[in-house]
């Protein structure tokens, strides 16, 4: 009884990521790494977001491939299904249907004014879609539709999820209290990992390939990248990430995947030249990446348990869904039978 109570009393946590491209060592150590332990304070959503992924033009194999590449690597990064509901976007129609709701109550003027919209139109002249333009607005639907409490974001969503605010208190303001206004959350244990060739820029599977590290890729590989990794000419080992943006974005990476501070790498290496601290971060990455990437080549030879996790889930999802996308035909007039 008391477990129930608790239970109840949780706050609900929604989260997803796209099934485009490679998932970066910047989303394990931002991302990934800390949602393993927040079921505990929360009841967790982890969602593959397919749907979002068609903005851009896709490839239909590696979407599929991608997608269940997507889960594999949520499990195996340590998210448990029994203890989190993870699924994919596409598997519960309550996502396009509420999105599509919320699109009458959106303004045309608000959405121009995203500024990853504008970024993406100019990245894809010949494909700005209609989807891209209301992309806000299925993330509303995501976020909306399970009571949200708290949404797990980057700096890059900080304006989307400020977007769903205002959508679903605009609802709230004419129909009552049908939905939860979610807050963003920021872990405090969270490191901005910063692009190895631009170490101005964050970390992005967008970029080119050497600008990142992807959890998935190989030692040699991982090795290459950071030998590469832009540093400066000044040779001192120094966390200063204003004047030492490079040098002081391998320390943060060295430092967070070890669980040090930089300042703490910085002392132990003082003296040493950037090879030394290439070479140092290279296998610290490597030493974290290896168990999962072990894990991974498992789960994605076993389709049988990753389409189990992936339809209960779905399941699961729905059912709590559904009961908020029929308050939100009730309130709103639909005829309901
Ligand atoms: N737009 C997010 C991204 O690209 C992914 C996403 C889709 C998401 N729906 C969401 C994130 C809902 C948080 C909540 O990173």
């Amino acid at each position: 009884m008391e477990q129930a109570n608790e239970t109840v009393q949780k706050k609900n946590l929604f989260s997803a990521i796209q099934p485009s491209g490679s998932i970066t060592l910047g989303n394990y150590v931002g991302a990934l790494r800390n949602f393993v332990l927040l079921h505990e304070q929360y009841n967790c959503l982890f969602c593959v977001a397919d749907l979002h992924a068609l903005t851009l033009r896709q490839d239909p194999a590696a979407l599929r491939r991608n997608s269940a590449s997507l889960i594999a690597l949520y499990l195996a990064c340590g998210l448990d299904p029994e203890k989190n509901i993870i699924y994919c976007q596409s598997h519960v129609p309550e996502h396009t249907e509420l999105a599509w709701i919320l699109n009458c109550f959106t303004y045309m003027g608000e959405l121009s004014r995203m500024t990853q919209f504008k970024d993406k139109s100019q990245k894809h002249a010949d494909n700005i879609n209609a989807g891209l333009f209301t992309y806000p607005v299925l993330m509303a639907a995501d976020i909306l539709l399970y009571q949200t409490h708290v949404v797990p974001v980057g700096a890059d969503q900080k304006q989307h999820l400020e977007i769903c605010r205002d959508i679903a208190g605009r609802f709230n303001g004419i129909y009552g209290d049908v939905f939860t206004i979610p807050e963003g959350y920021i872990s405090k244990t969270t490191a901005r990992i910063m692009s190895l060739t631009d170490p101005t820029r964050k970390m992005s599977k967008s970029d080119a390939e050497d600008s990142y590290v992807a959890i998935l890729d190989a030692p040699d590989v991982i090795r290459r990248k950071f030998k590469r990794a832009v540093t400066d000419s000044d040779a001192e080992i120094r966390y200063d990430p204003e004047n030492k943006p490079g040098v002081s974005n391998l320390l943060s990476i060295l430092s967070a995947v070890k669980g040090t501070t930089p300042q703490e790498e910085a002392q132990a290496l003082a003296g040493q030249g950037y090879g030394a601290l290439k070479e140092a971060t290279a296998q610290a990455v490597i030493d974290t990446l290896s168990p999962i990437q072990a894990r991974y080549q498992e789960l994605i030879k076993d389709k049988e348990y990753i389409n189990r996790v992936l339809q209960e889930g779905a399941e699961k999802a729905h059912a709590i869904a559904f009961r908020t996308l029929r308050k939100v035909y009730k309130k709103i007039g639909l005829y309901q039978v």
